[in-house]
């Protein structure tokens, strides 16, 4: 069998699925929030107006891994229209980048202005501790260095520009609302440098001292593609890691999933309030 697996789309398959979504409501968000691995029960908080499986939009990649529910809400979240996205796919699941960055380009079509990007991730950074949240204030796009680009192919000049600026990935307004609600709250907010790798393999202990040679706080296998095609279209952003584990420089531990998941519901309810004020603010 020959899997053909798009390398790119076009704005018409990209309003396609738009279309599909305003067709099943006039719901119309203005904030879109990814929900990384084991933190995707913070969608229930939402008021949903609609409720859509991944499955039933038309070249919507559907995730594989537990942890991620696969389905989009649109309602709103302290009086804010939002659109969730209850579990996202990755590249190591198969997928090109273009399908992994599609489900923003679909939330920039519909209005999305504002994206908060959540992750679960490994601590690179030895100060941090599992249940530690992080604030993204840069990335390291290795992934992309090494060539998966979600932007690769032609570029849509309606989208964005060809050589998007990613000097001020992460927005410095929305970080320093982030801090300040974590401050109000008691919330130990930490900060630093996120890594995507492809994975699904996790880190060896030269991988990470690699990594922490290079000045990474926090390793994972999501976020940067969407944050580049969130740029890309000039939508802001807010990314926030929940660190599930210590990463093992030294080889004296071993990292799972079901650990990942586990420090997922330690961080739903801190990542809750910081979202919710956040919100809040906006
Ligand atoms: N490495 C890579 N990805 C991850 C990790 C990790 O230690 N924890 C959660 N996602």
């Amino acid at each position: 069998m020959l899997l053909q697996k798009p390398e790119y789309f076009t704005l018409q398959d990209i309003d396609a699925i738009a279309d599909a979504i305003r067709e099943r409501t006039d719901f119309r968000p203005r904030i879109g929030l990814i929900l990384g691995s084991g933190l995707g029960s913070l969608a229930e908080e939402a008021e949903a107006e609609a409720i859509i499986p991944y499955s039933e939009l038309p070249d919507w990649p559907v995730s594989t891994v537990q942890g991620h529910a696969g389905r989009l809400i649109l309602g709103t979240l302290e009086s804010q229209p939002v659109m969730i996205l209850q579990g996202r796919v990755h590249y190591y699941e198969g997928y090109t980048m273009a399908q992994v960055g599609l489900p923003v380009r679909v939330m920039q079509r519909l209005g999305v202005e504002i994206l908060i990007v959540t992750n679960a991730a490994g601590a690179v950074n030895p100060e941090f501790a599992p249940g530690d949240l992080m604030l993204i204030n840069d990335h390291l796009n290795l992934i992309g260095m090494g060539g998966l680009n979600p932007l690769r192919g032609p570029n849509i000049d309606e989208l964005g520009p060809r050589f998007p600026d990613m000097s001020q990935a992460y927005d410095r307004e929305l970080q320093a609302l982030a801090r300040k609600v974590a401050k109000e709250n008691n919330i130990l907010l930490r900060e630093g440098v996120y890594a995507s790798l492809a994975g699904p393999s996790f880190e060896t202990p030269a991988d990470l001292r690699f990594l922490r040679g290079a000045g990474v706080d926090a390793v994972g296998m999501s976020t940067v593609p969407e944050v580049i095609v969130a740029r890309h279209g000039g939508t802001r952003v807010l990314g926030i890691s929940g660190i599930s584990n210590k990463a093992n420089l030294d080889g004296s531990t071993i990292t799972t999933h079901e650990e990942v998941l586990e420090a997922g519901r330690v961080l739903v309810p801190k990542l809750l309030t910081l979202l919710r004020g956040v919100l809040r603010a906006l």
